[in-house]
């Protein structure tokens, strides 16, 4: 339920262990799959305090903005372009600890300056969207993020199946 949604730890991998089952409480109540996604990136904006935090669908050819928390963001990203379409097309979490380092980094805002982008998959290992999360201090992803956050793409994955 919305309105019990708190979340206590001290730390990083507190916080994550805190906030994984209550995603599941939160959205398992509701079948209308923008309303959980939505939950679900509000959630953790509201745990973390990310710069930017959302997703992308891959729609056709090209990554599709969908529900996040922050400022305006690119719209659209080509296969294979940026963090999140590299993500897409080496269908693998990509880490970036200083995004002026990456080749091709799509910056949809000057102030972001480390971003992690953690792919869904459907059945048949298609990617269906990337979850991307940007941070305005450099280096500020690690394992741990890596970790859970591939837990909470485990969550979203179940919600696309059930769809
Ligand atoms: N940083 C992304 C673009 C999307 S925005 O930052 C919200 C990328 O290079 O894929």
């Amino acid at each position: 339920m919305a309105e019990s949604f708190i979340i206590s730890g001290e730390t990083k991998r507190e916080k994550y262990q805190a906030l994984l089952p209550q995603l599941k409480s939160l959205t398992e109540g509701e079948t209308d799959l923008i309303a959980n996604l939505g939950n679900i990136i509000a959630a953790l904006k509201q745990t973390f305090n990310f710069f930017w935090i959302g997703m992308y669908f891959v729609k056709e050819d090209t990554l599709v903005l969908g529900p996040f928390q922050g400022p305006v963001a690119c719209t659209r990203i080509a296969f294979g372009k940026g963090v999140c379409g590299s993500a897409w097309k080496e269908k693998r979490t990509m880490i970036v600890p200083d995004v002026d380092q990456f080749p091709g980094h799509i910056a949809c805002s000057n102030a972001s300056k480390s971003e992690i982008v953690v792919p869904a998959f459907n059945k048949r290992r298609e990617v269906v969207l990337v979850l991307d999360i940007d941070s305005d201090k450099r280096n500020d992803f690690d394992q741990d993020d890596e970790k859970y956050l591939m837990e909470v793409v485990g969550v979203i994955e179940k919600l696309l199946i059930s769809e």
